[in-house]
C-alpha cells in the first residue's frame, strides 16, 4: 500500500475530509477534498456536515477559523509549526491601544490573523473580498490590519481613510516580488497576463493587469483568452493553474516564492495527523463566540468572492 492508499484508508475509517489551500505541495492538492483560497475554504469548513474530522492542510489561522466555525467538528492540522507570520503580527493588546485611540473607528481584520486578534473587531475580510467589505460599511473612516499592502489596497480602491494596524503589518514571502522583475518579464512575453496578490506592495500592485485571491486568479485564468500569465504569488499556486489549464504558460514572478510555514505539511505528516488525530485546534468558547460573529458577518454579506 502507498502512502496515499494509506491516508484514503484512514480518511474512510475514520470519516475525514481533507481541506487544502492553494498553496500546498502538489501531492496534497491531488489528494485533498477540496482545494481554495482562505473564504473557500472557511465557506466549506462551515458547511461541512458530513465528516466528523477535517484534516486542514494549510497553516494556523485557517485551521483556526475552521475550528471556530464548526465547533461539531475534529479540526486537525498536520504540522504544530505551520504558523503564519503575518498572523502574530497583530496583538489583542495592539488592537485594544488603537481602539482606544480611534473609539468610534470600526476595525476590519484581514482573516489572516489569529482567533484571539478576530474577537476584537467589526467584521472579517479575505483579499477576496476586503474592497467589498469596507464598502459596505457606513465609515468613511476605517482600522485595517493585520496586512499594510492589503490596506493601501483597500484605500484605493474605496477612497475610505484606512488606518493600518500595526503600522507595517506584512507578508514575508510576497515581499519577495520586485516590479523590476516583472517588467523583465514583461520585455521577454509582451503578451503576458501579470496576475498579482494584493499582499504584494503597492509598486507590484502597479504592475499588475489582474490583482486578486488566489482562486480569483484562478478563476481569472479559466475565462481568460490569454495564453501566458506572470504569476506573482506563491508558487504552490502553479501547479493547479497548469492542471485547469493546460493550454497555458505560467511564470513565477519570483522563482523563490515559497510560503515556508505552508510548505511544512508534507503527506508523510497528513498521515501522521489522521492516524493519531493531531494537531487537534481548538479555541476557547468565549474567543471563538466573538470571533465567530466577526467571520459571520463576513459571510452575510454576500460579496462576489
Ligand atoms: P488567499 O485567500 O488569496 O488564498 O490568500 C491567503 C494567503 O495567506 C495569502 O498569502
Ligand atoms: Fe502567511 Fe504569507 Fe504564508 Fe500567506 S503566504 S500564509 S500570508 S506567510
Amino acid at each position: 500500500m502507498t502512502l496515499i492508499d494509506e491516508i484514503n484508508r484512514l480518511k474512510r475509517e475514520k470519516n475525514a475530509i481533507i481541506l487544502a489551500h492553494n498553496y500546498q505541495r502538489p501531492e496534497i492538492q491531488d489528494i485533498a477534498d477540496y482545494v481554495g483560497d482562505s473564504i473557500e475554504l472557511s465557506r466549506r469548513a462551515m458547511e461541512e456536515k458530513e465528516a466528523k474530522i477535517i484534516l486542514f492542510s494549510a497553516v494556523d489561522f485557517m485551521a483556526e477559523s475552521a475550528a471556530v466555525l464548526n465547533p461539531d467538528r475534529k479540526v486537525l492540522l498536520p504540522t504544530l509549526g505551520a504558523r503564519c507570520p503575518m498572523a502574530q503580527m497583530l496583538t489583542v493588546d495592539q488592537i485594544k491601544r488603537w481602539k482606544v485611540l480611534y473609539p468610534l473607528v470600526p476595525v476590519v481584520l484581514y482573516v489572516n490573523t489569529l482567533a484571539s486578534a478576530k474577537a476584537y473587531c467589526d467584521i472579517c475580510c479575505t483579499s477576496a473580498n476586503a474592497v467589498e467589505i469596507v464598502n459596505s460599511m457606513k465609515a468613511e473612516t476605517v482600522l485595517f490590519g493585520p496586512d499594510h499592502n492589503l490596506a493601501e489596497y483597500v484605500s484605493r480602491k474605496t477612497g475610505k481613510t484606512i488606518i493600518p494596524v500595526p503600522e507595517r503589518g506584512f507578508c514575508p514571502t510576497h515581499m519577495l516580488f520586485q516590479p523590476e522583475d516583472v517588467r523583465i518579464l514583461k520585455m521577454e512575453y509582451p503578451d503576458a497576463i501579470a496576475m498579482v496578490h494584493p499582499e504584494c506592495t503597492v509598486e507590484m500592485q502597479n504592475m499588475a493587469d489582474f490583482i486578486g485571491s488566489t482562486s480569483q486568479m484562478c478563476r481569472y485564468v479559466r475565462k481568460s483568452d490569454a495564453k501566458t500569465f506572470i504569476v506573482a504569488t506563491e508558487e504552490g499556486i502553479i501547479h493547479r493553474l497548469k492542471k485547469e489549464n493546460p493550454g497555458k504558460q505560467f511564470i513565477l514572478a519570483y522563482e523563490d516564492a515559497v510560503c515556508p510555514n505552508m510548505k511544512l505539511n508534507t503527506l508523510e505528516r497528513l498521515y501522521t495527523s489522521l492516524k493519531e488525530e493531531k494537531y487537534v485546534i481548538t479555541v476557547p468558547e468565549p474567543v471563538a463566540k466573538r470571533a465567530r460573529k466577526a467571520l459571520e458577518k463576513m459571510f452575510e454579506l454576500k460579496t462576489k468572492a
